[in-house]
């Protein structure tokens, strides 16, 4: 017999055993204590944990599964790859735009900048500063800074909504610093403490990317006796930095007094870390910082937080928890002040 009718022979068995395993448990635990499952296939929907209820996370867990058997597929997993190619082709049209208008001795922003150290660095066969590296740097700043501003303050919004004694004191802060008449400035920021605080809390209790993004280990390193081979790949996991019992009180809860000392003034912890640590943390850092605490200000100055009418209460735990942790979708009033 020839490989391909011993495999067929062998699936054929595998499936049949499937098919009687199934047909078994169904008898002795019913459908209802599986886990979630499409019902044609109980046991490989399960061991893949697909759901019939969400078929599009099912297909994208397929896909991380299978990803060349899924490339020839269509669905709903091919979204991500469109979107990524409109973001490509908007950048390249930009970067165009900005080479047609280039002024050396006037630069307007990062694109100029780098069209500027290529221009310097033509003859350099080892420049880093390419059109491709234009395009992929544009486009991980593009990605990394426009997706975790927006989630973090839609988080905030909720997390306020269901705090509403926190929310008082920023509106309190915010009428004592600021006033009604102006917007807020970066400026303010240092004559409010509490605000601060509330939003080093908001993004330590959200925990917007637990486990960080990756490193490869450049050589043989030792930590507490254990030996970390050289080209291993480590998460450095910011939730357990941002949910260490030895650091934060209440590391469970939301209580901007993690981070106000008894004078009611500011308080540092080192093991606040939501844009990581280290020699490649965010670039963003600071632009972010400026942006949260402005967008929120800006928003609690004019307005109050209310739940939807027939609504009390809102569930905090994140609706998606993977590479980031991604609010519920859930409606909210802004009541003008
Ligand atoms: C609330 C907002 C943000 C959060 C929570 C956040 C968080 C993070 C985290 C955890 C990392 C991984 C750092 C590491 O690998 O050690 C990172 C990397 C990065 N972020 Fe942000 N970020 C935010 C906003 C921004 C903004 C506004 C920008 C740019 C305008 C930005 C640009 C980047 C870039 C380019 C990297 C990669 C840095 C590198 O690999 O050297 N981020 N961010």
């Amino acid at each position: 017999m020839d490989l391909l009718g011993s495999a067929t022979i062998f699936l054929a068995i595998c499936l049949a055993c499937l098919f009687v395993l199934s047909a078994w448990r169904r008898k002795i635990y019913g459908t209802k204590n599986l886990p979630p499952g499409p019902m044609p296939l109980p046991i490989i929907g399960n061991f893949l944990e697909l759901k019939a209820k969400n078929v599009s996370e099912s297909l994208r867990r397929l896909y991380n599964i299978f990803p060349r058997i899924m490339d020839l597929l269509p669905g709903p997993h091919k979204t991500f790859f469109k979107n990524l190619h409109d973001v490509q082709a908007f950048i390249s049209k930009r970067v165009k735009a900005h080479e047609e208008t280039f002024d050396p001795n006037v630069l307007r922003d990062y694109v100029d900048a780098f069209l500027l150290k290529m221009e310097q660095e033509k003859h350099n066969p080892q420049t880093e500063f390419t059109r491709e590296n234009l395009a992929m740097t544009v486009y991980d700043i593009f990605i990394a800074g426009t997706e975790t501003g927006s989630t973090s303050l839609r988080y905030f919004l909720l997390v306020l909504l269901e705090h509403p004694d926190v929310e008082a004191k920023i509106h309190a802060e915010i009428d004592r610093t600021i006033g009604r008449d102006r917007l807020p400035s970066i400026k303010d920021r240092i004559e409010m403490p509490y605000t601060e605080a509330v939003i080093h809390e908001l993004q330590r209790y959200i925990d917007l990317i637990p486990l960080g993004l990756t490193r490869l280990v450049q050589k043989e390193t030792q930590i507490r006796g254990y030996t970390i081979p050289k080209g291993s790949t480590i998460y450095p996991i910011l939730s357990s930095a941002l949910h260490d019992s030895n650091q934060f009180e209440n590391p469970r809860k939301f209580c901007p007094e993690h981070f106000l000392d008894d004078k009611g003034a500011f308080k540092k912890n080192s093991a606040d870390m939501p844009f990581s640590a280290g020699k490649r943390n965010c670039l963003g850092e600071g632009l972010a910082r400026m942006q949260l605490f402005l967008f929120l200000t800006t928003i609690l100055q004019s307005f109050r937080l209310k739940h939807p009418p027939g609504v009390t209460q809102i569930d905090l735990t994140p609706d998606v928890s993977g590479f980031g942790n991604i609010p519920r979708p859930h409606l909210l009033c802004f009541v003008p002040r």
